[in-house]
């Protein structure tokens, strides 16, 4: 199992990796030892930025012994190639959301990990960040009673606007079901567990979008998922969610409630690590504020989860079977869609394990 730091190479250095690189830096359970990027020039001035040793391609960083944990930041069509590339390196692997495309791709990842004793951990972590596992907290001290349903909406015009090369998030692997839905899902099976039966459907509104910004400002590319997305999910566990995704609204909006038999809960962004959280108990006239308590450092506190468990030999709570559930769900609700009617996703899961209140991703461990 080794000892010490967890060397760790990320690979794909585009937007989100400034995000994971600052993090990271800042945990004394893992080490940076390199970047990668099919783009050399991008992976070397990442590098440069944070001070990582190494920059090159995918061979010359899974060739660095040093490296036991390949962080994916690829785009989700490069997830499951990079992924099993790392896997049969011997690398432990910790990738972006999805996953995989597609569910049987996911579980080639799993297996091949499974052969080899290796960990695969899965973005998203937001909900081990303070705002959400505040949120469990809650609903464990039945602040609300026993869970009964939960309302989400997430709204918005789409990422073309800001994000400077937008093309993948209309591509199978994104739209609003698949790049915001795992912020969504992986909340309310951190909160529920498993899905038990889907019915959804779609629409999508252009087949073709602009984008509108940086240097590809004012090209077009084309929509090929759908872009409004609605979803009915039971739970196994008894609970039902009613989610809306959609970047069709010129109206952004967010919404994430849970209702219990006692009181409703309104949950943060899932998309962030923070609060606020919001108790409102039947019969109270307003809502009262509920302490929110934990980490709100930013993506990667599910790599440092993972670093530990790799060390432990625990289960990572960001793990590659949540990360599958919440993939078999998303493809359950597209496959709704499709045939108009009730889908059973094939796998369950087990919420992940709640973290200390004090859990500390900066106190040295290992
Ligand atoms: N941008 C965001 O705000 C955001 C937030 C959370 C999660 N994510 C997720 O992070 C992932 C990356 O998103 P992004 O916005 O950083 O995308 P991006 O296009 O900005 O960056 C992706 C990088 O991966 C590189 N790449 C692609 N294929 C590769 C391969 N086979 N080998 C090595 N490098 C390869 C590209 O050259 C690029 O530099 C996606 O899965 C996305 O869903 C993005």
């Amino acid at each position: 199992m080794g000892s010490g730091p967890v060397g760790v190479a990320v690979v794909g250095a585009g937007v989100i990796s400034g995000e994971y690189l600052r993090t990271l830096s800042r945990f004394p359970d893992v080490r940076l030892v390199a970047v990668a990027d099919i783009d050399i020039s991008r992976a070397e001035e990442a590098a440069r930025a944070h001070s990582v040793p190494v920059a090159g391609g995918l061979e010359t960083v899974l060739g660095v012994p040093e490296v036991e944990l390949v962080v994916n930041l690829t785009v989700p069509s490069a997830h499951v190639e990079v992924g099993l590339a790392a896997l049969r390196a011997g690398k432990h692997l910790y990738g972006e959301k999805p996953i995989a495309l597609r569910p049987d791709e996911a579980a080639k990842l799993l297996a091949e990990a499974g052969q080899r004793g290796l960990l695969v951990g899965s973005a998203p972590d937001t909900f081990l960040g303070a705002g959400l596992q505040s949120a469990l907290r809650a609903v464990a001290a039945g602040r609300i009673g026993a869970p009964v349903a939960a309302s989400t909406a997430v709204r918005s015009l789409g990422p073309e606007r800001w994000h400077p090369s937008p093309a993948f998030f209309y591509q199978p692997g994104a739209g609003p079901l698949f790049d915001l839905g795992p912020y969504y899902l992986t909340a309310l099976m951190a909160l529920f567990g498993g899905v038990e039966q889907v019915a959804a459907s779609t629409r999508r509104a252009r087949t073709e979008r602009v984008a509108g910004a940086g240097p590809l400002a004012g090209e077009a590319f084309p929509v090929d998922v759908p872009t409004h997305v609605s979803a009915l999910l039971d739970f196994a566990s008894g609970p039902t969610a009613a989610s809306v995704f959609s970047w069709d609204s010129a109206r952004p909006h967010l919404h994430f409630e849970v209702v219990g038999t006692e009181g409703t809960l309104a949950v943060p962004d899932p998309n962030t690590f923070r609060g606020p959280l919001r108790v409102r108990r039947n019969g109270a006239e307003d809502w009262a504020e509920l302490p929110v308590q934990g980490r709100t450092d930013g993506r990667g506190l599910g790599v440092v989860d993972l670093a530990r468990a790799i060390r432990s030999g625990a289960a990572p709570r960001a793990s590659g079977a949540l990360a599958l559930h919440v993939l078999q769900t998303m493809t359950a609700v597209t496959e709704s869609a499709s045939r108009s009617t009730f889908i059973r996703p094939p796998g369950q899961v087990v919420p992940p394990e709640p973290l200390p209140v004090d859990w500390d991703p900066a106190a040295a461990t290992l």
